[in-house]
């Protein structure tokens, strides 16, 4: 049963005296759900090398998160150059941040398909890709242990669109391990740190498309599968890069965390941004639409459970990956964030508002 149909039912005496649901929501001055422990802290993607020469941009994420990930940093491609060297460099100055104010850090990502230095992606053995797997979970961890308290373990293991046999994403570590990989990179996490929470991260569930419902029976799939072999994991992450242009499944989302949350794991979203290219070119139409569809889409979730965290992919409209792939055919500029490019609030914020600590 989703959390509004049981809180409806059992309030339905009063409902019926105040006429609607939001009615009996303690409300602050502000018009905001009462924050308490219901509040789901806010967090956001940020980029190194803007740290140290963006202040508009550092004030930003001080005085909005409580939380930040690296969107890079922490990814092979720029901890491993070579074989055998770690560069810490970037996690390193984004934990130094994260610390002198007062805010956690995700770390993103151990294992994925993406962001690969050659060599990595030129493993040609069982033996070897285990080997640099596990050592490389090992020393990331051993460095960052009780220090980063949540970790995308595994990210995107669902391929693009599931059928049939071909549900895990290809990647070198599949076409080295199988789908084993994904419970070595688990048991070596839970080994490195014992108390980190143990996410797998992934996108494209939300859409009322076959791929997304395919998608979603995948990783559910997968998901009682660890549980079933007694693999530590603690949560899903959902990415929620949302396409502006499709309506959210809210049903299909709903049913979907809550056999999430039968498994008794944790959700949080953890890349949330609105890829607009497909979007009217009024500013003010456009962000409504970003609003809206965020607004439906932490609705359905919501509905059925409490995110432990909902991050979003950048801060402001100023620096997003959105136009890497998505740039707008009229050559405007993407708007997926809740920041504007001069780090003004817009709709999306208050949207963010209703749920979260931004
Ligand atoms: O740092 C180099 C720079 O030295 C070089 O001059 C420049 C041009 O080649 O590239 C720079 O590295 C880029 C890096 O971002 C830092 O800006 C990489 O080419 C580029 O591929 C990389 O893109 C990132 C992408 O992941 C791949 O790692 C995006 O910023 C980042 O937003 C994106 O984030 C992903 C999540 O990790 C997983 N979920 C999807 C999400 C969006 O694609």
């Amino acid at each position: 049963m989703r959390r509004r149909d049981f809180l409806l039912s059992a309030v339905g005496g009063t409902l019926a005296a105040f006429g609607s649901f939001d009615d009996i929501l303690p409300l602050n001055a502000a018009g905001r759900a009462e924050a308490g422990d219901a509040e789901i802290p806010y967090g956001a993607a940020v980029k190194t090398e803007l740290l140290d020469v963006d202040v508009q941009y550092t004030d930003a994420i001080k005085r909005y998160c409580r939380m930040i990930v690296g969107e890079g940093g922490l990814k092979w491609a720029d901890l491993r150059p070579q074989p055998e060297t770690f560069d810490f460099t970037q996690a390193d100055r984004q934990l130094e941040f994260a610390d002198a104010n007062g805010m956690t850090m995700r770390g993103h990502t151990l294992v994925w398909y993406a962001a690969m230095p050659d060599w990595a992606l030129n493993l040609a053995t069982p033996l070897a890709a285990e080997l640099e797997l596990v050592n490389h979970i090992e020393t990331v961890l051993d460095r960052y242990r009780g220090r980063i308290p949540s970790w995308d373990v595994v990210n995107e293991p669902i391929a693009d669109d599931p059928s049939g046999r071909d549900v895990i994403r290809p990647s070198v570590w599949s076409e080295q391990l199988g789908r084993g990989y994904i419970e070595t990179s688990l048991r070596t996490a839970a080994e490195a740190d014992p108390n980190a929470q143990l996410i797998i991260n992934d996108f494209n569930f939300e859409k009322p498309t076959t791929q997304c419902r395919r998608r979603r029976a995948a990783m559910i799939d997968l998901l009682r599968e660890l549980k079933d072999n007694g693999v530590p994991l603690h949560g899903l992450g959902l990415q929620g890069h949302l396409t502006g242009a499709s309506e959210i499944d809210q049903d299909g989302l709903s049913r979907f965390v809550e056999d999430v949350n039968e498994l008794e794991l944790d959700v949080l979203v953890t890349e949330l941004d609105v890829i607009d290219d497909k979007l009217p070119g009024n500013v003010h139409v456009r962000d409504q639409i970003v609003a809206s569809r965020v607004k439906d889409y932490l609705d359905a979730i919501t509905d059925v459970v409490q995110p432990k965290a909902i991050l979003t992919w950048g801060i402001s409209d100023r620096y997003t990956w959105v136009p890497m792939w998505f740039s707008r055919s009229d050559g405007l500029p993407n708007r997926p964030l809740p920041l504007d490019d001069k780090y003004q609030p817009k709709a999306l914020f208050s949207v963010l508002q209703q749920y979260t600590s931004i």
